[in-house]
């Protein structure tokens, strides 16, 4: 299997991206990273801002913000009356779990692949609420069927609501939430998806998805500024969502409600908009769907060549049908001999190459993260490769 060419277009070009070139970047996945014409773009809302402030925000803001819906709604399969802006995705999960009403014995259920802060802040809300968080784990080497079949099981009569990522923070696995949402509605649970890492990575169609709960961000893979994340709820559950912040708009609307949490600084989401079409146009006739195709192919590249490299097993299919844009392994076994923490290899690993890529302790195994995106190049993971093997020699 060879590597997956760069693509032939602007985007593709370091010098369009904000990074600093020094670092081999393989860390998308945290905070996304920037277009330098999307801070352009972003810099020019704040400038009409702060030379009108009563301008644009009171008056003008409005039909910005319903124009910003609109785009993000056709790209990612939305209504703009269904969706509100949100600050990230941790604030559009704790969002719908404070809005919901738990009685004592409800359960919420997640697995054992959910990003931590989410876990933390979910244990969070419903302490003293007399419900619980359960956390299912789910095998790897994963399969499709298996995540499931696994969840499926896990239901009981007690379940009111499951949490599922659509691409999981520790072990970068896709996972079918069309599959899960038809078991779960089958039984009358509600499922909300934590898509943090969905838009931009994967080809959505939110509304078709079948729950009623998505929380997303807009800042990682669409390339938004930091700030940017939505909630979409299914029309008939609308009433019950209210932002963390409730201000004049309170029952005006989902969207409308959402738009005013206080007064804040609306240009990340304006952003947003233009960030899919900055990138659509740096991307060339091929478009966004040229940008997922080149990134899922370089992480199904990179899975199956550290897997060889490292000779260790992999996480999931090395098809790369569970993968997006980033894929996680483990780290050889000597890691752990080696060193007393991830921290400690990673620092180590750094002094080898200046590498940008998340290494962390998950169910007991060590595992790395590189991810994919269009700025980089097949060498830097033949790079990360040796220099594991030499941090670990
Ligand atoms: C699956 C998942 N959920 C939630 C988050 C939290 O994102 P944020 O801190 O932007 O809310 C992350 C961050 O990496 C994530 O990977």
């Amino acid at each position: 299997m060879n590597a997956p060419l760069p693509l032939a277009t602007a985007i593709a070009s370091p010098t369009e991206w904000l990074l600093d070139e020094k670092t081999r970047f393989l860390n998308h996945g945290s905070f996304g990273a920037r277009l330098r014409r999307v801070a352009l773009a972003q810099r020019a809302y704040q400038d009409r801002f702060e030379a009108q402030p009563l301008a644009f925000l009171d008056r003008e803001g409005p039909a910005l913000l319903r124009a910003a819906r609109l785009k993000l709604g056709s790209f990612l399969g939305m209504n703009q009356a269904d969706f509100g802006f949100t600050s990230n995705a941790t604030d559009s999960v704790a969002t719908v779990l404070r809005s919901l009403r738990f009685e004592p014995g409800d359960e919420v259920l997640t697995t054992d692949h959910v990003y931590n802060g989410v876990r933390q802040a979910v244990r969070h809300i419903l302490a003293g609420s007399g419900a619980t968080l359960r956390e299912v784990p789910l095998a790897v080497p994963a399969t499709t069927a298996g995540v499931e079949a696994t969840l499926a099981e896990a239901l009981s009569p007690r379940s009111r609501l499951v949490l599922v990522s659509h691409v999981t923070s520790p072990t970068g696995l896709r996972l079918p939430v069309e599959r899960i949402a038809a078991n779960c509605a089958a039984r009358g649970v509600d499922v909300l998806v934590d898509g943090a890492h969905a838009p931009g990575m994967l080809d959505l169609d939110i509304a078709a998805l079948g729950v009623p709960f998505y929380a997303a961000n807009l800042h990682k893979w669409l390339g938004a500024p930091m700030g940017a994340g939505l909630l979409w709820v299914h029309p008939e559950r609308q009433p019950e969502i209210h932002p963390h912040v409730v201000s004049h708009n309170v029952g005006l609307g989902l969207a409308t409600e959402f738009e005013w949490q206080g007064s804040r600084d609306i240009s990340p989401w304006l952003t947003a908009a233009d960030a899919v079409a900055i990138a659509g146009e740096l991307a060339g006739p091929g478009g966004w769907p040229a940008i997922r195709s080149h990134n899922r192919a370089l992480a199904t590249w990179v899975q199956r060549m550290l897997c060889q490299c490292w000779e260790v097993e992999a996480l999931s299919p090395l098809d790369g049908s569970m993968l997006g844009s980033m894929a996680a392994l483990r780290l050889p076994a000597r890691a752990r001999e080696r060193f007393p923490s991830p921290a400690a290899f990673l620092e180590a690993l750094r002094g080898e190459l200046p590498v940008e890529v998340p290494c962390f302790e998950w169910n007991g195994e060590w595992l790395i993260r590189p991810c994919c995106n269009v700025y980089n190049r097949a060498e830097q993971y033949q790079e990360l490769g040796q220099a594991v093997l030499e941090t670990l020699a």
